[in-house]
């Protein structure tokens, strides 16, 4: 939600814009409302900015080049205060000199506050956004202490909200300062250079060495040095790490779509999140589960939150942790859970599921917990980012950077970590299911291979895609850990393809949905494994029949070799046989590959869906 990026190198070089520019393409993802850049003079700054994608700037500099200098910021907006417009396109310059421009991530909450006290000073305003308010009140604080960090210090203390603010001042050309609190960013380290980004895709083409930085603190940087202070004034460290992915992970890599390349990273992502996490007898080994084994032993209660696709992953959880723990196990919207008085104790483990580590509501939920007393743990896909930090243990889902807005390998990830978690708190507890932990993990080592080979017969999906390209709604009918995948194959078709779409349990068909079914209705079926429990199977068969008498065209997600569905099926996908549990790590796939090829007919931007963004820092 915003991405920001700041550069400080060598003097006068054409580098700092470059850079500023790649990194503003690597984040685009995270918004495309408006971007805008900011190059910093020894009399002054410059800036361009314009509405809508990156290249309406791109063309604007073109039309208008900028001087080559040594500090450069830059900003891509999903907008929150005010419209999409030019003059509401960070970044904004404070002060009447123009010598200050300031770029913002976040809300700030108290603006009207701030706003209404400078204009009875008499400041004047050329945007509606709460950003322009801060870039006054830095300018201003600049203008007492003649130093920007003393001035971004001055100025933090009076905000409220989220946020994470970049600026530089032509008094101080060399030097590019951040703040950051509840919004993410990260400092990349180079050779006579420093970076600053949202998050590490900023920089990635020029540094892996990156630093992490802690809440509520400022980074001041200049091409050979950094400091962080907090925001009270004392000194701090921040913790530097290498980045274990390189620029082509960020990259299209001959794919039309980030999506697409993301779909087929899945087999990666699922085996890269299952390494290192079994010993040579293969029992699970959590060393980075920094909660002591009794309290966990003592858990009497879960509680997931998330968000999308991440609560998604969550439901699937609940279905394989209840089962290999019997520990009761509750799935909450991270923003339904903040402010609802939930039942939370220290005996109640809270496991936040995102893939950004960054989404404010889940952020939120997990404060929440911790107040409450309750152990927390984050299953997330980002290194170093806030959920993570602020929670007691992680599991890193190793699915590597998703750029496309919707998700898809992050979601197999954490449903793959969720396993993990499950199947190692069983063992734990002693709990006992028919089946060994090292019996699932070795059957979850097999999936990756399963992915590829159903990635391998996906025309036909493809095909039915562009036939339904003029669909008005489509529904998606699921049982048991097929459910979630009908939720997640409704969620997707809504944000890339913008059609009515709803998921819903096969069972509940009867008491309400399946008035819905008029002849010509498309309805996908996730249909249960036939080695399924209490007859499940032959449940949904019958919920098939059902919906065909009354005219539905049926598009049935089926197992190799079930046969049963095929006289009530209009369409048969098949993946391969899995055991039931796991199975949605298969079946969800054609509905990942319906929705981005449905998209493409309609020919809609795949990887940026109209009014989103990937990471959401705002509640
Ligand atoms: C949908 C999608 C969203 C996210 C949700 C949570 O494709 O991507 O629904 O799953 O915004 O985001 P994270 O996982 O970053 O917390």
């Amino acid at each position: 939600m915003c991405g920001i990026v700041g550069y400080v190198g060598p003097r006068t070089s054409e580098k700092a814009l470059g850079v500023v520019m790649e990194g503003l393409g690597r984040l685009e993802y995270r918004g495309y409302d408006s971007a805008g850049v900011a190059v910093v003079e020894d009399d002054g700054v410059q800036t361009r900015k314009r509405a809508g994608k990156l290249a309406n700037l791109q063309q604007a500099l073109a039309d208008a080049p900028l001087p080559p200098t040594a500090t450069a910021i830059g900003h891509t907006r999903w907008a929150t205060h005010g419209g999409p417009t030019d003059a509401n396109a960070h970044p904004h310059r404070g002060g009447a000199d123009g010598k200050l421009a300031l770029v913002h991530n976040g809300i700030i909450e108290n603006f009207h506050a701030l706003k209404s006290s400078l204009l009875e000073d008499g400041v004047s305003f050329t945007s509606e956004t709460d950003t322009e308010v801060v870039a006054h009140l830095v300018e201003r604080a600049f203008g007492r202490t003649g130093d920007l960090t003393d001035a971004m210090r001055e100025v933090v203390g009076t905000l409220e909200g989220a946020f994470t603010l970049l600026a530089v001042h032509a008094d101080q050309p060399e030097v590019v300062v951040g703040a950051r609190r509840n919004s993410p960013l990260v400092v990349g380290l180079g050779e006579g250079e420093n970076y600053l980004g949202s998050d590490v895709a900023a920089f990635i083409g020029h540094t892996r060495q990156a630093l992490e930085l802690g809440q509520d603190q400022i980074v001041t940087i200049s091409p050979d040095t950094y400091t962080v202070i907090n925001f009270d004034g004392s000194p701090s460290d921040g913790k530097t790490y290498e980045v274990t992915w390189d620029a082509a992970a960020a990259e299209k890599g001959g794919y039309d779509t980030f999506m697409e390349k993301e779909i087929h990273e899945q087999p990666r992502a699922v085996a890269d999140t299952l390494l290192g996490r079994t010993d040579a007898d293969g029992d699970l080994v959590l060393d980075e589960l920094h909660i002591p084994v009794e309290d966990l032993r003592a858990v009497t209660k879960i509680v997931i939150v998330a968000c999308g696709t991440a609560s998604y992953a969550g439901m699937v959880a609940k279905y394989a942790i209840e089962r290999w723990t019997r520990i009761p196990v509750e799935v909450e919207l991270a923003h339904e859970f903040r402010y609802r008085d939930p039942v939370v104790d220290e005996r109640t483990l809270v496991v936040s599921i995102s893939q950004s580590g960054e989404t404010m509501d889940t952020l939120m939920a997990v404060r929440h917990a911790k107040e409450l007393g309750a152990r927390t743990v984050s299953i997330c896909n980002t290194h170093g980012s806030t959920i993570p930090r602020e929670s007691d243990a992680v599991l890193y889902t190793h699915a590597g950077p998703e750029i496309a807005v919707a998700s898809t390998k992050a979601f197999l990830a954490q449903i793959t970590a969720s396993y993990i978690l499950g199947l190692y708190l069983s063992a734990l507890r002693g709990e006992s299911y028919g089946r060994s932990a090292a019996e699932v993990m070795a059957e979850l080592q097999g999936i990756p291979d399963h992915i590829e080979a159903l990635l391998g017969t996906m025309d036909r999906v493809e095909e039915i895609a562009h036939f339904m390209a003029d669909s008005r709604s489509v529904l998606f009918l699921g049982r048991h850990v097929g459910y979630p995948v009908a939720m997640e194959g409704a969620l997707k078709l809504k944000e890339l393809a913008y059609i009515h779409a709803e998921g819903f349990a096969a069972g509940e068909l009867k008491h309400g949905p399946i008035a819905l079914i008029e002849p010509g209705q498309p309805v996908f079926i996730v249909v249960p494994s036939p080695d399924s429990e209490h007859g499940l199977h032959g449940k949904v068969v019958s919920n098939i029949q059902e919906i065909r008498a009354r005219g539905a065209r049926t598009l049935v997600i089926a197992e190799e070799g079930d046969e049963d569905v095929v006289p009530f099926a209009d369409e048969v996908i098949r993946v391969p046989r899995t055991s039931p549990l796991l199975a949605p790590l298969l079946t969800v796939v054609p509905l990942q590959v319906f929705a981005l090829h449905l998209s493409t007919a309609k020919g809609l931007d795949v990887d940026q869906p109209r009014n989103l963004a990937k990471s959401v820092t705002v509640e």
